[in-house]
């Protein structure tokens, strides 16, 4: 159960970037930097941080849909050449992506049959015959009629499309499923079907998941363990009982301090969940300290190290971790 299956070492992300005709340097996009990941077999493992924060890039680069500007992914060990497209391939027979919005994630013009196929016959090479009995079993494993087979995505609602796209992701047999916010489009009560229907899937095939999502109570109810990111950075890693007993990040804390309760207000006025730092231009130390209360000079001038704090299994990326008692007045608060 502990042993990794998917690993990730100095993962960046750079959008656009080089230089300009006249040699000056044009600024890139900072979509993941310098990131470090570790996918356990058979756990879910949750990713929660806010929009722009890297959750999609770091998965598309996860499943082959994208490439690094560098750092290297493994699979039970093995480096994936990931600028190959051949590797690419290999690897998206073993993991498979859920977009979050169903209905536009499946082709408009084929039946749900066609697009069921599709990998069965590119990643697997299936003859008509196994197509079929496969077909038959994952109609049955997402719990859809069989007649639905021949009909076109804008026949379905929502909670049905992610029922075939999940379909979809499993038609190749894959181990991991990589799960992009894929219960934020639908109504509630059908995303607690769909979130069931992922907890029987997951024990049937014996899946490993990546569960990405912005909704705190959806992360926690779901994950293992739980990454939170923040400007396409790991800033907290931990067991997910751990982390929500006690966040020690301090913009973990504030992620958990902000989600609106009934009868309390919403997010927070100024030091509420505000802008990201400019993109273009990350800071040098951590990307959370201009938001930070605590923050120190420290802070500003070199990024924290990802260390456990207090529990061997529970990483923060911070100088000053939420309720670490003496160290917290001893910092040199020059806010
Ligand atoms: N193809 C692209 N070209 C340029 N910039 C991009 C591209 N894809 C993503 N970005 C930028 O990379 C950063 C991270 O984007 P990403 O989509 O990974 O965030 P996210 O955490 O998934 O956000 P959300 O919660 O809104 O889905 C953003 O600043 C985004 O604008
Ligand atoms: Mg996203």
């Amino acid at each position: 159960m502990d042993a990794t299956i998917l690993e990730a070492k100095q993962l960046v992300r750079t959008f656009g970037g080089g230089r300009t005709l006249f040699g000056r340097e044009k600024p890139g996009v900072h979509a993941v930097r310098e990131m470090e990941l570790q996918v356990r077999r058979g756990e879910t493992l949750g990713i929660v941080g806010e929009s722009g924060c890297g959750k999609s890039t770091l998965a598309r680069m996860l499943v082959g849909l994208d490439s690094p500007t560098s750092g290297d992914i493994y699979l039970e060990g093995a480096a994936m050449d990931t600028q190959s497209a051949r590797q690419r391939h290999d690897l998206a027979k073993r993991i498979q992506y859920v977009f979050q919005d169903p209905v536009s994630s499946l082709n408009p013009r084929k039946t749900i049959r066609a697009s069921l196929e599709a990998p069965m016959i590119h990643l697997l090479g299936l003859d008509r015959d196994a197509r079929r009995r496969r077909l038959d079993e994952l109609m049955d494993a997402v719990n859809l009629r069989p007649e639905f087979l021949d009909r076109y995505p804008h026949e379905f609602s929502g909670g049905q499309a992610q029922r075939i796209g999940i379909a979809r992701a499993l038609a190749a047999q894959p181990e991991i499923l990589v799960l992009d916010e894929p219960v934020s489009a639908l109504d509630v009560s059908v995303q607690a079907q769909v979130l069931n229907l992922l907890a029987d899937l997951k024990d049937k095939y014996g899946l490993t998941y990546i569960f990405i999502s912005h909704d705190l109570s959806v992360v926690e109810a779901v994950s293992d363990r739980v990454m939170v990111m923040y400007f396409g950075s790991v800033v907290e890693l931990a067991e997910s009982e751990s982390l929500f007993r006690q966040p020690r990040h301090q913009y973990t804390k504030l992620l958990f301090d902000s989600v609106p309760l009934p009868g309390k207000r919403g997010v927070r006025g100024e030091d509420g969940l505000a802008e990201l730092p400019d993109p273009l231009n990350p800071p040098k130390g951590c990307a959370f300290a201009p938001r930070c209360a605590e923050a120190s000079q420290q802070c500003r001038e070199a990024m924290p190290p990802l260390n456990p704090v207090v529990d061997i299994q529970h990483y923060t990326a911070c100088y000053h971790p939420v309720g670490t008692g003496p160290q917290e007045s001893q910092n040199t608060r020059d806010q």
